[in-house]
């Protein structure tokens, strides 16, 4: 589940875990930065104001870092057992912000991360689309304060949308697109329908 910030992917993460448990599969619904103890020290790490400057290649290698023991200790050992796994962010969360929003480039941003996780990529990556003005307004509503990366001014989440936007259309059969304005249900409902025919 991918997205700029605001977006609504916890929430459709959650109803999508929740909807594919109640046809009997098993499922485990995990998020980067985090998902493993390493994880989530990274992640108060790279997300707390306080812990000085972190310059963007820095950044880029505690969430590539992040990544991997996500991968490796959690994402793996759960594919091989047969367990459908629903991320919120990945790979393109790196690309889009670390690649596009700190110009660090989406090539050796993509083959950093292609080494963190082995190569290992999502069988659909469902991106909601958000203007960024929107998603501000979305998630100053829900939270007190924004983190390191949220507090970023609009035009780093707007290239952080287009960046976002040209994964998707570089390989359409692995995404699907959806207006992150739809309502909750229609959108829950449509990624449920397009994830189901993936399923066996
Ligand atoms: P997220 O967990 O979606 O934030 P929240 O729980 O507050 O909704 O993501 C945290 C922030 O980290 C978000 O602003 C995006 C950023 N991020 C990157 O910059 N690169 C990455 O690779 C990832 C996974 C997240």
């Amino acid at each position: 589940m991918e997205g700029g910030d605001g977006a609504g992917k916890s929430t459709q993460a959650q109803r999508l875990a929740a909807a594919l448990q109640e046809t009997g599969r098993t499922v485990l619904r995990t998020r980067e930065p985090g998902g493993t103890p390493v994880g989530e020290q990274l992640r108060a790490l790279v997300l707390d104001h306080g812990n000085g400057d972190i310059d963007a290649r820095t950044e880029a290698l505690i969430f590539a870092a992040s990544r991997a023991a996500h991968v490796q200790q959690v994402i793996e050992p759960a594919l091989a057992n047969g367990t459908v796994v629903v991320c919120d962010r990945y790979v393109d969360s790196s690309i889009a912000y670390q690649g596009a929003g700190r110009h660090l480039g989406t090539e050796s941003v993509r083959t950093l991360n292609e080494w963190a996780t082995g190569g290992l990529q999502p069988d659909l990556t469902v991106l909601l689309d958000v203007d960024p003005e929107r998603g501000r307004d979305r998630r100053t509503a829900g939270q007190a304060t924004e983190d390191r990366l949220e507090s970023e001014p609009d035009t780093f989440h707007q290239q952080i949308r287009l960046a976002f936007l040209e994964a998707a259309q570089a390989a359409p059969d692995r995404y699907l697109v959806l207006d992150a304005g739809r309502p909750v249900d229609e959108l829950a409902g449509t990624i449920l329908h397009r994830v189901e025919k993936l399923l066996p």
